[in-house]
C-alpha cells in the first residue's frame, strides 16, 4: 500500500489541530440505553464485534469485523486499528460508515451510520492511552507486525507474539464513529418490529418503519 508514512503524518497534522471530541450532540439518546443493555446481554464480557463498512478510494464497498471497545453518553462507538489499514487511510478520505450488530440470541439487528474520526496523538486523548491498556498482550503485538494487507515475504524475521510495552505505538490508532442513523430490526414479534431514529438539528427523531 502506497503513500502510508504520508498519511500517518497526515492523521496526526489533522488530529492534533482539527479533531475534538464532539460536545454538539443529544446526550443519551432514546435508543442508546436499550442498546447497550441488549450488547450486555447478548455478549457479556465477550467482544462486541461488529461488522464496519465503508468505502474505498475506487469506490469499492468494504466491510470487516472489528471490535466495539467503548460507547459514550452521544451513542459514539469506540474501535482501535492499525494506522496504516486500508481502512483507516479510507476513512480519512471517506469517513462515512455503517455498521452492523446482529445480536442472534435475542434476534435484533442494529444498523447504525455515521461518520468516523480517527485519533493517533496522545494529545488530549487519555482514551487512547486507556484502550491500548485494555488490550491483551498478544493484541499489542499486533501493532509491532508489518503494516496489515502488505504482502508477506517469508524472511525467517519472527513477528512478535505479545508486548507489555505501555506506551501505544504510532500505528494505533483509536476511532469513533458518530451515529447520525439507528435502525432496529426486532425479528421476535411477527409482524417484525423495526425502528429508525435519525438525527435532526442535533435531537434524536424516532420514527416506526414497516419491517
Ligand atoms: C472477530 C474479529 C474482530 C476483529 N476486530 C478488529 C478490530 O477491532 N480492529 C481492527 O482493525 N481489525 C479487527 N479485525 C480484523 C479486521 O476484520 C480486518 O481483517 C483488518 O482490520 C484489515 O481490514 P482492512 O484491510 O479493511 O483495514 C477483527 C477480525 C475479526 C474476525
Amino acid at each position: 500500500m502506497p503513500g502510508h508514512g504520508a498519511g500517518i503524518l497526515l492523521w496526526n497534522v489533522i488530529l492534533t489541530t482539527r479533531a475534538q471530541p464532539r460536545n454538539d450532540t443529544e446526550m443519551n439518546p432514546a435508543w442508546l440505553s436499550s442498546f447497550e443493555e441488549s450488547l450486555q446481554k447478548e455478549f457479556g464480557d465477550r467482544p462486541r464485534a461488529f461488522t464496519l463498512a465503508n468505502v474505498d478510494s475506487a469506490g469499492t464497498p468494504q466491510a470487516r469485523s472489528v471490535i466495539c471497545r467503548h460507547m459514550d453518553a452521544t451513542g459514539a462507538l469506540w474501535f482501535c486499528c492499525d494506522a496504516r489499514s486500508e481502512k483507516a487511510l479510507d476513512l480519512l478520505r471517506a469517513p462515512a460508515v455503517a455498521c452492523v450488530f446482529w445480536l442472534a440470541s435475542l434476534r435484533l439487528q442494529y444498523r447504525i451510520n455515521g461518520k468516523a474520526t480517527g485519533y493517533l496523538s496522545d494529545l488530549n486523548m487519555p482514551q487512547r492511552v486507556e484502550m491500548w491498556k485494555a488490550l491483551s498482550d498478544r493484541s499489542r503485538a499486533m501493532f509491532f507486525w508489518p503494516a496489515p494487507g502488505s504482502t508477506r515475504d517469508d524472511d525467517g524475521r519472527k513477528l512478535p507474539e505479545s508486548s507489555n510495552d505501555p506506551h501505544p505505538p504510532d500505528t494505533f490508532e483509536v476511532a469513533r464513529i458518530d451515529p447520525n442513523m439507528v435502525d432496529l430490526l426486532d425479528l421476535k414479534p411477527h409482524p417484525h418490529r423495526r425502528t429508525r431514529w435519525i438525527i435532526q438539528d442535533r435531537l434524536w427523531i424516532e420514527q416506526p418503519l414497516n419491517p
